[in-house]
C-alpha cells in the first residue's frame, strides 16, 4: 500500500475522494493553516493533518506527496519532496520553466523517486479510444486537429494564482499546457511551431487568450487555450474520416460523447463513454509505477518535451 499526502487543501486534491482507492491511500494532508487541514482531514477521514508543508515533507511515514499547490510553488515541493525521500505526483503544469523542469527531474534521479505529472485526460476513455481509432488509421492518416479549451474566468470570478503572473498565472500554464500535451499524445509527431499569437488583456499581463498552429507529422494543428471563453471541443480529422468530442478534454463531470465520421459508406455514429473517475485511475497508476519501481508514461520525458514547447510558444508569440 503506496501512502500519499497531499500539500495543501486544493480544490482538486477533492477529486481523489470520490471513490474507493485500490493500492494507495490517503494518509496525510498539509495546509499553511491548521484549521483547513483539520477541516479537510475530517471531512476525509485523513487520519493525520499538518499545519505546515515542510512537516509533511519530512514524515517519514509517507511514500509519497500529490502536489496540487499553485503552478509557481509545484518547482520548490518537488524539490523538498524528492530530497526527503518522497515520490511526487505534481498538478500541472510541473514546473514554469524548462530549467526549473530539468532540475526537478534531475533531483528525483538522483533520488531514485517516480515523477509523474498528473494529466488526468489521460485516464479517460473517451480519449484513450480517440487515440485508439487514430492509432489503427481507422479515419486514415491525420491532416487536422483543432483543439480548443477555454474556462471564462472572468464570467466564472475566478482569480488568484491563475490571473498572477509572478504565480504562473495565465491562460498557457493553466489550460494550454493540455493542449501541447494533447497534440503529441495524437500525432507522436514532432510539433513545429509555425505561427501563435497571445491576447494580454489582463491588468497583470497574463494572458487570457493563446492561439497556436503546429506542424506535427502530416497533421496541421490549431491550439486554442483560453480565460476568456468557454469553448471547449477537440476534432481529429484524417483523410477518411473525423473523430469529434464535443466537450473537449473538459467532459469529465458530463456523459461523454465522441462523434465519428467515416468517409467510406458515409458512415456517422456516436460512442457513449459513462463518466468514469480519472483522478482514481491516475493515483492509482502512479502508485503502481512506485510498487514497480517503473517509469511512468507521464514522467519526465513527457513533461520535458511539453516544457520545451511551452517555452518556445512563449517566446515566439505575437502580443495582441
Ligand atoms: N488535473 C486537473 O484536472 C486540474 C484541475 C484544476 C486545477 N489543477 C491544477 O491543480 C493545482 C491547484 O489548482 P486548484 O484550482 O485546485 O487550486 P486551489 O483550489 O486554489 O488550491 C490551491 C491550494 O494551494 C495552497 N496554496 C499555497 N500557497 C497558495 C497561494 N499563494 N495562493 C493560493 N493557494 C495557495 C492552498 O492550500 P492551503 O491554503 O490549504 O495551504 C490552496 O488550497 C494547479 O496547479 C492547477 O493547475 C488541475
Amino acid at each position: 500500500m503506496v501512502r500519499v499526502g497531499i500539500l495543501g487543501t486544493a480544490r482538486i486534491a477533492r477529486a481523489f475522494f470520490a471513490d474507493p482507492l485500490e493500492g494507495v491511500e490517503i494518509s496525510a494532508v498539509a495546509s499553511r493553516t491548521p484549521e483547513r487541514a483539520n477541516q479537510f482531514a475530517d471531512e476525509f477521514r485523513i487520519s493525520k493533518r499538518y499545519g505546515s508543508y515542510d512537516a509533511l515533507v519530512a514524515d517519514p511515514e509517507i511514500d509519497a506527496l500529490y502536489i496540487p499547490l499553485p503552478q509557481h510553488l509545484h518547482h520548490e515541493y518537488v524539490l523538498k519532496s524528492a530530497r526527503a525521500g518522497k515520490h511526487v505526483l505534481v498538478e500541472k503544469p510541473a514546473a514554469l520553466t524548462v530549467a526549473e523542469l530539468k532540475q526537478m527531474l534531475s533531483e528525483c534521479r538522483q533520488h531514485r523517486r517516480v515523477f509523474m505529472e498528473a494529466f488526468m485526460y489521460r485516464f479517460m476513455k473517451l480519449h484513450q479510444r480517440a487515440k485508439e481509432i487514430v492509432r489503427t488509421g481507422t479515419i486514415g492518416e491525420l491532416r487536422y486537429i483543432d483543439f480548443n479549451f477555454g474556462f471564462n474566468i472572468l464570467v466564472r470570478g475566478f482569480s488568484g494564482f491563475r490571473t498572477e503572473r509572478a504565480n504562473g498565472g495565465g491562460a498557457l500554464y493553466d489550460l494550454g499546457i493540455y493542449g501541447l500535451d494533447f497534440i503529441w499524445y495524437m500525432t507522436e509527431g514532432v510539433p513545429q511551431l509555425l505561427q501563435a499569437f497571445t491576447h494580454r488583456a489582463h491588468p497583470d499581463e497574463v494572458d487570457l487568450f493563446t492561439h497556436a498552429v503546429y506542424k506535427a507529422g502530416p497533421a496541421v494543428v490549431t491550439m486554442t487555450c483560453a480565460f476568456n471563453t468557454d469553448a471547449n471541443y477537440y476534432i481529429l480529422s484524417g483523410e477518411k474520416g473525423s473523430i469529434a468530442s464535443p466537450v473537449g478534454i473538459s467532459g469529465r463531470k458530463m456523459s461523454n460523447t465522441l462523434r465519428i465520421h467515416l468517409l467510406e459508406g458515409d458512415k456517422k455514429y456516436e460512442e457513449e463513454f459513462p463518466p468514469t473517475n480519472p483522478y482514481k485511475a491516475e493515483l492509482e497508476y502512479f502508485a503502481r509505477c512506485i510498487e514497480q519501481a517503473e517509469e511512468p508514461f507521464l514522467g519526465g520525458a513527457n513533461s520535458l518535451r511539453n516544457m520545451e514547447l511551452l517555452e518556445e510558444l512563449l517566446k515566439n508569440a505575437s502580443v495582441i
